[in-house]
Formats: C-alpha cells, sequence, structure tokens
C-alpha cells in the first residue's frame, strides 16, 4: 500500500467518532505487568502501532500477551519472563522510546537490561540522562556500549532520594515502574503530575504499591516485596480528543468525541474557548464545533501538566491559521517542534518562528539557539499541497491542514500517524472527509 493519503479538502469534518484509552498511558501500564507476579487485565486498549511495538517487546521477554483488540482488552502474563537477545531487542524497539521504561521492571526481575538506541518523534534532542542517573542512583550499573546501553543490578536496588531537575514525563515513570518493587523508601522532587503518571500511579496500587502524591511535585514510595497482576480501564487519549478538536475547528465543523472526558481536557477546553470554539461535555464524551464568524488569535504558552500540552500545540496551530489577528505561540517543552510549520507556511499560512521567548516568561531554550516560538497571522485561506509527515502530532496537523485547504492535497509519510492515532482514515470517513490512498 502506498503510504500517502489523498485528502480533498475545504469541508467541516462533522459527525460522531470514538477515542480510547491514551497511547502515553497504555504502553507504560503494558510495561508495569512485568513487575507483578500474577496475570494484569488492561482495557480500553487502542489499536495503535506502539501496542503492537510493546506487545513484541513485552513477549521478547517472555511475557504472554493476549489480545481482543475489537473489544480493546489485553490480558498480559508475565509468569515466564526472561532475558531477550540483544538483536531481537533492537528489531522490535521500531520507532519507539518506551525500551528505556523496561529497566527497573527487568533489573528487579532479571537482575539485568538492554537498551537499544531509541527512536521517537524527531522534535528535539530527547536525551536519556535522567533515566539513567535515576537508574544508577538506585544502585544499577550502567555501562553504554556500541549497540546501545547494558544495565546490571549487582543487589536489590536500593530506595533513594531524587530532584529532578525538569518535570520529564518519562522520568518520573522510570522512577515510579524502579522504586515501586526497590528496598526502603523513594522520594522523588519534581515530578511530572500528567494525568496519565496519575493513572499509572493508579495502576501500581492495584498491583500492591504504597504511593503517596505530594503536594509541590513531590511522590514518595514505600518499596515491597511483591506485586500482584492488575485489572485496569485506561484513561481516554486527551491528546487524540485535541487533535480532532482542532480539526472541528479548523474546518468549520462539528465532532462529538466520544470517550472524550473534561477533567484531563480542562486546560484546552478553556484555550479553545478563547479561540472562539464552543464546546458542550456530555454524559460520554465532548461536542466540539466552530459557532460561525471570526476565531480569536491568542497568546499560548505550552508547559507541563497543569499547562497547555505541548502534543496539543501542533494541531491547535492549524485552527490558529483560521483566527484574525496575530497569535503567539511558545513551545517550552520541546526546543524543536515548529518543524511542521513548513508545511502550513507551503500552503498558505502565516507563520514565523523565532529563537526569543515569546509572549510569556523566559524557558530554558531563551538564550540557545532554538526556534521555539512562533507568530501566526490570520486568518489565511490554506491551498493544498505535496507534503510529508515529519512526526506523530505534526503529521496531524498535516492532515488537519490539508482538510482545512480547498483541493487536492497530498500527504505522504502518513503510516507514521498510525502510530498513535487509531484507525484515522475510517475516521475521517466517518466525519465525511473526502480521502482515499489510491
Ligand atoms: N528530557 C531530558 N532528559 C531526559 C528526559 C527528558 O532533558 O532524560 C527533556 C526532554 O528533552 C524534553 C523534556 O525533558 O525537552 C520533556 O520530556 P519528557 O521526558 O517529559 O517527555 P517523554 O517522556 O519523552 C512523553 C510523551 C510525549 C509528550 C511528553 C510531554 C510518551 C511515550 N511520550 O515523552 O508524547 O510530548 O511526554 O508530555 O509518553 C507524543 O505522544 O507524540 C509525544 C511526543
Amino acid at each position: 500500500m502506498n503510504d500517502l493519503l489523498y485528502v480533498n479538502g475545504g469541508n467541516p469534518l462533522e459527525g460522531t467518532i470514538t477515542v480510547r484509552g491514551a497511547k502515553n498511558f497504555v504502553s507504560k501500564a503494558m510495561v508495569a505487568s512485568l513487575l507483578g507476579e500474577s496475570p494484569s487485565v488492561l482495557r480500553n486498549v487502542p489499536q495503535i502501532r506502539d501496542v503492537a511495538v510493546v506487545t513484541g517487546l513485552l513477549e521478547l521477554h517472555g511475557v504472554t500477551v493476549k489480545a481482543d483488540a475489537e473489544a480493546g482488552v489485553l490480558k498480559l502474563d508475565p509468569s515466564n519472563v526472561e532475558s531477550a537477545h540483544v538483536a531481537d531487542i533492537d528489531a522490535h524497539a521500531g520507532s519507539s522510546r518506551i525500551p528505556i521504561l523496561f529497566c527497573g521492571p527487568l533489573l528487579h526481575r532479571l537482575g539485568e537490561a538492554f537498551i537499544p538506541d531509541l527512536g521517537g518523534c524527531r522534535i528535539g534532542d530527547r536525551p536519556i540522562n535522567y533515566h539513567l542517573d535515576i537508574l544508577r542512583q538506585f544502585g544499577a550499573v550502567v555501562d553504554k556500549r556500541a549497540n546501545g546501553i547494558h544495565l546490571r543490578a549487582p543487589r536489590r536496588l536500593q530506595g533513594t532520594k531524587i530532584a529532578l531537575p525538569y518535570p520529564s514525563v518519562g522520568a518520573t515513570e522510570q522512577l515510579l515502574l524502579t522504586a515501586v518493587r526497590a528496598e526502603g523508601i523513594t522520594e522523588l522532587a519534581g515530578a511530572a503530575i500528567e494525568p496519565e503518571i496519575m493513572d499509572l500511579i493508579a495502576v501500581l496500587q492495584k498491583m500492591g504499591a504504597i504511593i503517596s502524591v505530594d503536594t509541590d511535585r513531590v511522590i514518595r514510595i514505600e518499596g515491597v516485596d511483591r506485586l500482584d497482576g492488575y485489572s485496569h480501564t485506561a484513561l481516554g487519549d486527551r491528546i487524540e480528543t485535541a487533535s480532532w478538536a482542532s480539526a472541528a475547528l479548523a474546518t468549520g465543523g462539528d465532532v462529538t468525541i466520544k470517550g472524550a472526558t473534561q477533567p484531563e481536557m480542562m486546560t484546552f477546553l478553556n484555550t479553545f474557548r478563547k479561540v472562539g470554539g464552543r464546546f458542550d461535555v456530555q454524559e460520554d464524551g465532548i461536542r466540539f464545533w466552530h459557532p460561525g464568524g471570526d476565531l480569536r488569535s491568542i497568546v499560548l504558552e505550552t508547559d507541563v501538566h497543569p499547562g497547555f500540552m505541548t502534543d496539543w500545540q501542533q494541531p491547535l496551530v492549524v485552527a490558529l491559521t483560521q483566527a484574525t489577528g496575530l497569535s503567539i505561540v511558545h513551545e517550552t517543552v520541546y526546543e524543536n517542534r515548529f518543524g511542521f510549520t513548513d508545511a502550513l507556511r507551503q500552503m498558505g499560512a502565516t507563520i514565523q518562528v523565532y529563537k526569543e521567548c515569546l509572549g510569556g516568561r523566559d524557558c530554558r531554550f531563551g538564550q540557545r539557539n532554538f526556534h521555539h516560538s512562533a507568530v501566526v497571522s490570520g486568518p489565511t485561506p490554506l491551498a493544498a499541497a505535496d507534503i510529508e509527515v515529519p512526526d506523530l502530532r505534526g503529521g496531524f496537523s498535516h492532515l488537519i491542514a490539508a482538510l482545512t485547504a480547498k483541493g487536492t492535497s497530498t500527504v505522504r509519510g502518513i503510516s507514521l500517524i498510525d502510530r498513535g492515532y487509531e484507525a484515522f482514515q475510517d475516521k475521517l470517513v466517518a466525519l465525511g472527509a473526502d480521502v482515499s490512498r489510491d
């Protein structure tokens, strides 16, 4: 199959779709199953490539994974966990960054772990120094070799006190997945507190862990000797929800998203309202629509939770090209998340990117050479173009731009979007989009 999609845009998206469990929670909950002495059951699991990648990695390590993909249920049995071959791990890790989170659980179960060169979206340098520092502090020996990183636990990992220089989501998850079975108490200051992390804490608590979330980003974990399996329903994907909501706004449409929930979306909902979009929180989802008339420009800064998510930025920027006036967007989580705007400019958008911190406080990228602020001037009609998907969220933004533009666009590298958007082509069709593969 060709890895491209033809999008004949210019029509509003209208209708109802369903969003299932959050990609950035489900993959971590799957890894957590490694820590249990008995099987786990995870529900509301979407059919996305990241789930397939983690399934492959778990199977390589001896976990039996039974999936009812349609029902969205995974049964994970870790009773026969074993070391995997380095070459196999390399081949399965693909474009994912999840392998790094296998370290803590594998060090507990096997005394060793291996991480290949990591993939993930090209949205910045994406180092793993926090992860390795954390593992070292627990007592792991880290050995960097040409093919990847080998880790050993010469004895049981020991609880420790750690302060993160930045509230990294992955590093906080690394710490949680390691501390729950370490000996003694671990205290993390400067923790990330994203809803997906809170759901991971809920899973670990179900397994037998003792974790308290204190004020001011402090998390305290009392290590235990044994964890069991869990039974859990994943929280909904708030990034996918915001992506479809932004598509509704940019195309002047009206989309109801079943499975979307208000608490995790509050910051997005405030911004959506400020831009001029309307929403209605319903019993089983949220309806998002463009009420007609002009959209308003805004000043926006991305941040860690409870701020405006970096992953919401890219889809919303497409809608901002249709707002009246100058919008200022300051990206403070990743240093290189405006690459996707090249294609928008090619389609007629007026967007300039800057190295300065615009519109808000100075961030850690300010005095460096990163184009991490953008000024969007609108409204500008978008014209169809031939464009290439740069990364997962940027790719979905390209789709939104193509749906907004009059005429037929060719969007290439579309399979990248399968990493995190379940059945997106079916959903596009359900919303009345005119899309085809050939
Ligand atoms: N960072 C370091 N050193 C580290 C780890 C992170 O400097 O060892 C920096 C990063 O370079 C970045 C910042 O800290 O500038 C934040 O990174 P974080 O660790 O929070 O991100 P992550 O865990 O790698 C997850 C999601 C991302 C999402 C971010 C922020 C997964 C698999 N990925 O990444 O999701 O943008 O948190 O919420 O959970 C996506 O879904 O498209 C995606 C990129």
